[in-house]
């Protein structure tokens, strides 16, 4: 793995990117850039309201930017929100200047994990009625974008540092 090339990690929501980067960033000593953390900052508000207010579009044109910025960077992991793959410019930019890596998990373990973090209120999408419907149906749409990275890893009820070892693994092999 080159010093200056990028880890930039996807998958769908609470699937432990967030996580595994800090992680990640510990122990190869690289900081971690979170796009959804560079998105707040830039609308000055939560993603929450951010959708509530100016709506989903607004929110990934803000994610566009983002990820054009994040493309100068060099020796980071990138921890990307899950929907940044559903826009071809996205995939193209974070494919030239990291290691695109999918971590992969099943509609009932990401409910689990949503679960235990309480992580539903702060994703909009997911703060439905019916989560794992929900999660179920938007899985299956985002599958083939989330299959467009690099290398896919298992996450599916592993532990932060089981996923961890596999993308270390992965990217030392590369
Ligand atoms: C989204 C995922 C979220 C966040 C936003 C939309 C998505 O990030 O960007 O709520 O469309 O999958 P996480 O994957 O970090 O939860």
């Amino acid at each position: 793995m080159s010093s200056h090339s990028n880890i930039a990690l996807t998958g769908f929501m609470g699937v432990g990117k967030s996580m595994v980067s800090k992680k990640l960033s510990t122990l190869l000593d690289r900081p971690v850039i979170s796009t959804d953390a560079m998105v707040i900052e830039r609308a000055g508000m939560p993603i929450a309201d951010i959708f509530r207010e100016y709506g989903e579009q607004h929110f990934r044109q803000l994610e566009a930017e983002v990820i054009q910025d994040i493309g100068k960077k060099t020796g980071v992991i990138i921890d990307c929100g899950g929907g940044i793959l559903l826009n071809p410019e996205n995939v193209t930019a974070l494919k030239q200047h990291a290691t695109l890596i999918y971590l992969k998990a099943s509609p009932d373990c990401i409910l689990e994990n949503l679960q235990k973090t309480d992580g539903f209120k702060k994703r909009p999408l997911l703060d439905v009625d019916d989560p794992l419907a929900k999660i179920k149906t938007m899985m299956t749409e985002r599958q083939a974008y989330y299959e467009q990275a690099q290398m896919t890893i298992d996450a599916d009820f592993k532990t932060i540092d089981e996923i961890t070892e596999s993308v270390l693994k992965a990217v030392n092999n590369d």
